[in-house]
Formats: structure tokens, C-alpha cells, sequence
């Protein structure tokens, strides 16, 4: 895939902010048959059940912070679709680069196009995923471990993002995610940060990226929305992650309070060995999270889901 076709107007300015503030660039995915209703819909018929999560949420603007976790056995792709576009559920259909190689093409096709204009820039263990949610559907405010961009293809969406330091993201809560022992969707949220926040009405055509761990939320238009994330990591995102994860080490193990962020210098390759050495030889165990499987994606129902038996499912 032509790096070109894909960027078709990147200015100077969108190369300099790129990961060191929010962005928005024009892109020209949202054209490809690969992204087409009836794509989408073969898709989500062959995926393994471990590729997806469908999620039932509160709706924009609500009270309270519903969410739950549900499946969509037995029904064909476009079912999927509808149940998605006249109720209130999220599709989350994930890793696309190891089942389908044209998305692997995709996601190569994007870095080589960003790697040519960010200079110095070279990623890998890069994914890609789609999401695929209902009119004024929501994402709670969280953050993402690895550097993240947002691809709009269908719908609108509004994304608040904040800045990645106190008091919208503090170490301490950056470290507990990093251990897994929290999921990135509970961190602390006041509506006063909207004040601070840079925000984006994503069309389809236009991408948005922002620093690295920068909490976001996201909240659908009056409109399904079908949009796609990918990730990745650098040298230096790595080293961000290793300095996290023998911080939170440090300070559950020595009770230290004042531990340095810094991503350089001869404190940097300790705490990468540190974290490396705790990490593989098991003395901290990550959280294997279960997830609660209670509801069925109905596409007779108006929410687009109905409740069943709980039962957990191990990913
Ligand atoms: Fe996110």
C-alpha cells in the first residue's frame, strides 16, 4: 500500500507536534472496500472469540459509569451491524494484523508513511483494531500503555484529551496500570478537566494522536461510528514503560515516595535491567484478568443487547 495515498496533507506543523501534543491529520482510509459495511460484517463472522470484546455502556451524558461485557455467538456480521446502529453497545474487534494480512498491509502501509516524515521515529510491536459502536455511545476517561492514533472512517465522535501529568495522570496511578493491577478505564476523573483538555470532532478521513500514556474519552455524535486504533512502541516508549514498571516495584517493595520518571541517562538501563529481571522471573505476578460474559448482542432489543446467565471468560 502507497505511504503517500494514505497521507495526502501533512504540514510541517503536524510533523513537529507529532507525540509531543494532541494532532489531528487527514487520511484517506475511510475509501477502502476493506472497511466496507459487508467487510466488516465478513470479519466479525470469522474472528476467534478471543479477537473481540462487545461492551453495553451508559450513554453520553448519563449518570453513572455502566459497563459491561457481553458475545454475539450466533449471529451473522450484518445482524452484529444493526444491533450496533440502533442500539447502545461498543465492538471492539482487536490484533486484525494476525488474522487478516490485508490489515497487516494496512498498518505497515501507515508506520512506513509516518516513519518517512517523524524523523528519528522507528516502531514496533504495532496492532491495529476496530470499533465499531452506536450513536452516542462512550469511552471513560482512561489511558493506554503503548503510543496510540485514532482513525475515524464512519460517524462523528468527540475526543477529550488531557495532559499525561498531575493531577490528570499521576506516576502512582501510571505504575498500577503498568503492574496490571488496575484496568486503564478506572482512573480518577473530575469534569473540571475538560477545562484543560484539547479536543477533536473526528470526521471520517481524519486521524488523531496524541503524547504518549495522555488520558482520553471519547463520545459518539447522534450516529454509529466505525473507527480503528493502532499502536505501537519506540526505544523511548519502552523505556517510559520500564521505568514505570521498577518504579511501582520500587515503591510497593521500599515504600519510596520520590522516584524519578527520567527515560535517560545511567538510572535508565538499572531500572530497564530491574524491571526485566522482576518481570520475567515472576516475582511480581500480573493480574490475569477474567471477563464476565452477562449479556447477548440482540438486534430485536432496542438497547441491541439482552441480558443471560453470567460466566467468565478467561482471555
Ligand atoms: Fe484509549
Amino acid at each position: 500500500m502507497s505511504a503517500e495515498a494514505i497521507f495526502s496533507d501533512w504540514s510541517h506543523e503536524q510533523t513537529a507536534l507529532f507525540g509531543h501534543h494532541p494532532v489531528m491529520i487527514e487520511h484517506d482510509l475511510h475509501r477502502r472496500e476493506l472497511f466496507s459495511d459487508d467487510a466488516l460484517a465478513d470479519l466479525i463472522e470469522c474472528l476467534p472469540r478471543h479477537h473481540y470484546h462487545v461492551n453495553a455502556m451508559s450513554e453520553a451524558g448519563g449518570n453513572g459509569r455502566m459497563w459491561r461485557e457481553g458475545q454475539f455467538d450466533g449471529l451473522s456480521g450484518h445482524e452484529v451491524l444493526s444491533a450496533v446502529k440502533n442500539g447502545r453497545i461498543w465492538v471492539s474487534l482487536q490484533r486484525l494484523h494476525e488474522v487478516d494480512a490485508r490489515y497487516a498491509d494496512v498498518l505497515d502501509g501507515i508506520y512506513a508513511g509516518i516513519e518517512t516524515r517523524v524523523r528519528g521515529m522507528k516502531t514496533y510491536k504495532r496492532d491495529i483494531g476496530l470499533l465499531i459502536s452506536s450513536p452516542r455511545a462512550q469511552v471513560f476517561y482512561h489511558c493506554d500503555i503503548p503510543g496510540q492514533m485514532l482513525w475515524q472512517l464512519r460517524g462523528r465522535k468527540r475526543v477529550y484529551v488531557y495532559p499525561n501529568r498531575p493531577p490528570f495522570l499521576c506516576p502512582q496511578e501510571m505504575e498500577t496500570i503498568v503492574l496490571g493491577e488496575a484496568d486503564e478505564e478506572h482512573m480518577p476523573y473530575e469534569s473540571w478537566f475538560d477545562n484543560h483538555a484539547v479536543v477533536f470532532d473526528l470526521e471520517p478521513g481524519q486521524m488523531a494522536h496524541w503524547p504518549l500514556n495522555a488520558p482520553h474519552r471519547v463520545e459518539n455524535h447522534d450516529c454509529m461510528n466505525v473507527s480503528f486504533t493502532t499502536s505501537h512502541y519506540t526505544d523511548d516508549l519502552r523505556a517510559s514503560y520500564a521505568v514505570h514498571y521498577a518504579n511501582g516495584i520500587l515503591r510497593r517493595w521500599t515504600g519510596a515516595e520520590h522516584l524519578s520518571a527520567q527515560t535517560s541517562g545511567a538510572g535508565l538501563y538499572a531500572k530497564m535491567a530491574f524491571a526485566a529481571f522482576v518481570k520475567y522471573s515472576g516475582l511480581h505476578k500480573h493480574n490475569q484478568r477474567a471477563f464476565r460474559i452477562d449479556f447477548q448482542v440482540d438486534p430485536g432489543s432496542d438497547t441491541g443487547w439482552r441480558d443471560i446467565p453470567a460466566f467468565d471468560l478467561g482471555k
